[in-house]
């Protein structure tokens, strides 16, 4: 996405849309490792890491992850699942009593079963079940979905 002239994830925009509407902070999972730019590289750096099941780390942390009641948690569909690095983030915090909510920008496999996968990781949250699953060809005027759906999950009027 090119917003203003900057280069912006899908997910990104969508996250910033999210805390226009309900406010709260914006954090960024980023990985210690860089995943490579070349797009044949990218995809085959990823599928050896679901291969495998890695936990790449993590180059960025919640350090008062107490002071939060609800989290968005928003990451691209990478061959029909998580990103790895969302299995590290889940695996670094406890996230009993607390609420998730799931969104992603996919281009064909809506969330596929990544609730069902947060909400098997996280027995002791409250994971909302009806994520938000954006065609990144509809990123862009993605509101008129955005909008309506939080409404529904009853996190704003
Ligand atoms: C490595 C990789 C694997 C992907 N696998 C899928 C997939 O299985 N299903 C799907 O619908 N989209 C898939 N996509 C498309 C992403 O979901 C899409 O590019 C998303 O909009 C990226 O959001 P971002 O700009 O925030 O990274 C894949 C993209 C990448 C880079």
């Amino acid at each position: 996405m090119i917003v203003d002239g900057k280069v912006t994830g899908n997910v990104e925009f969508v996250a910033a849309l999210i805390q226009k509407t309900v406010g709260g902070d914006l954090f960024a999972i980023k990985t210690v490792q860089t995943y490579p730019g070349g797009y044949n590289q990218l995809l085959e750096a990823t599928q050896n890491e679901q291969r495998v099941n890695a936990r790449p780390r993590l180059a960025t942390h919640i350090s008062d992850l107490q002071s939060y009641d609800t989290i968005f948690l928003g990451y691209p569909i990478w061959w029909y699942d998580l990103p790895q690095p969302l299995y590290t983030f889940l695996d670094e915090y406890n996230f009993a009593g607390k609420t998730i909510i799931p969104f992603t920008v996919h281009v064909g496999s809506r969330l596929f079963s990544t609730v069902e996968k947060i909400t098997q990781l996280e027995p002791r949250a409250n994971v909302i079940q009806d994520g938000l699953a954006i065609s990144r060809n509809s990123v862009a005027r993605s509101e008129r979905d955005v909008i309506p759906w939080l409404r529904r999950i009853g996190v704003t009027r």
